[in-house]
C-alpha cells in the first residue's frame, strides 16, 4: 500500500461485485507526537489515501513519489546547559505535540533539527512569537513564551540536531531520527 493503513477496513458489494475499502496514511495523533516510538525513523510515506480494492481487480499502484533527502549541518551549539534544559521543558509543553518527542521529525510537520531557521535567531523569532508561519497551521506562541524562552528553545533544537549528527550514521534520512 506504499504507506501505513489506518482504518478498518470496510467491505461491500455492488452489482455483485464484492470491494474492500479502507484508508492509509500515517494518521492520527501518534506518529505526530511520539517520535521514534511513533515510527518516525521507519520512513513510511505519508501517503493519506482511500483505497478500494475489488475482487478480481487488476489495476496497480501508480509509483511511489520519490522522497528528498536533506541536508543536515547543524549551527553551532549556543547556550548554557540551563536554558539548552529550559528549552527542552518548553519544547516538551509547546511543541513536542506538532514537532515530535526529542524534535525528531514525523513526515508531516518541519524537522526542526534541520530548519534553516535554526541558524538565525531572528527568523526563529518571527516563526514562534511573531506568527509568520500562522496561515500554515504555525501559530504564534507570544501569550506563553518570552523572548528568552523562545532562544532556550532555539538552543535546545540545535542541540538536538547536533547530537544526531554525532550519533547515528544515517543523518541523510528524509524524514525521523
Ligand atoms: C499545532 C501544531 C504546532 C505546534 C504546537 C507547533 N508547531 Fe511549529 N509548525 C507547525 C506547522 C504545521 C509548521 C509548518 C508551517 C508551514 O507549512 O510553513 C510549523 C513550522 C515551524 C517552524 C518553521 C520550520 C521551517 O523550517 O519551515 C518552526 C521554526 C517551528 N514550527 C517551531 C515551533 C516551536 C519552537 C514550537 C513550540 C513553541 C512549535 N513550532 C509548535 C505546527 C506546530
Amino acid at each position: 500500500m506504499q504507506s501505513g493503513i489506518v482504518s478498518a477496513p470496510s467491505t461491500f458489494r455492488v452489482g455483485g461485485v464484492q470491494y474492500v475499502a479502507f484508508q492509509t496514511g500515517k494518521g492520527g495523533a501518534f506518529p505526530l507526537v511520539a517520535g521514534v516510538a511513533g515510527g518516525a525513523t521507519r520512513k513510511v510515506p505519508n501517503l493519506p489515501r482511500l483505497v478500494v480494492l475489488k475482487i478480481g481487480g487488476t489495476v496497480k499502484f501508480p509509483a511511489p513519489p520519490a522522497t528528498t533527502t536533506l541536508a543536515w549541518n547543524p549551527p553551532a551549539k549556543i547556550g548554557t546547559p540551563e536554558q539548552i534544559a529550559a528549552g527542552k521543558a518548553h519544547f516538551g509543553r509547546y511543541c513536542q505535540v506538532c514537532h515530535g518527542d526529542s524534535a525528531i521529525g514525523n513526515g508531516f510537520t518541519p524537522d526542526l533539527r534541520v530548519s534553516a531557521t535554526l541558524t538565525n535567531a531572528d527568523a526563529w523569532k518571527s516563526v514562534i512569537l511573531d506568527g509568520a508561519l500562522k496561515d500554515r497551521g504555525m501559530v504564534s506562541f507570544a501569550r506563553v513564551l518570552t523572548p528568552q524562552d523562545a532562544e532556550a528553545i532555539r538552543a535546545y533544537v540545535i542541540e538536538r540536531s547536533n547530537w544526531t549528527k554525532a550519533n547515528l550514521s544515517d543523518t541523510a534520512a528524509p524524514m525521523g531520527r
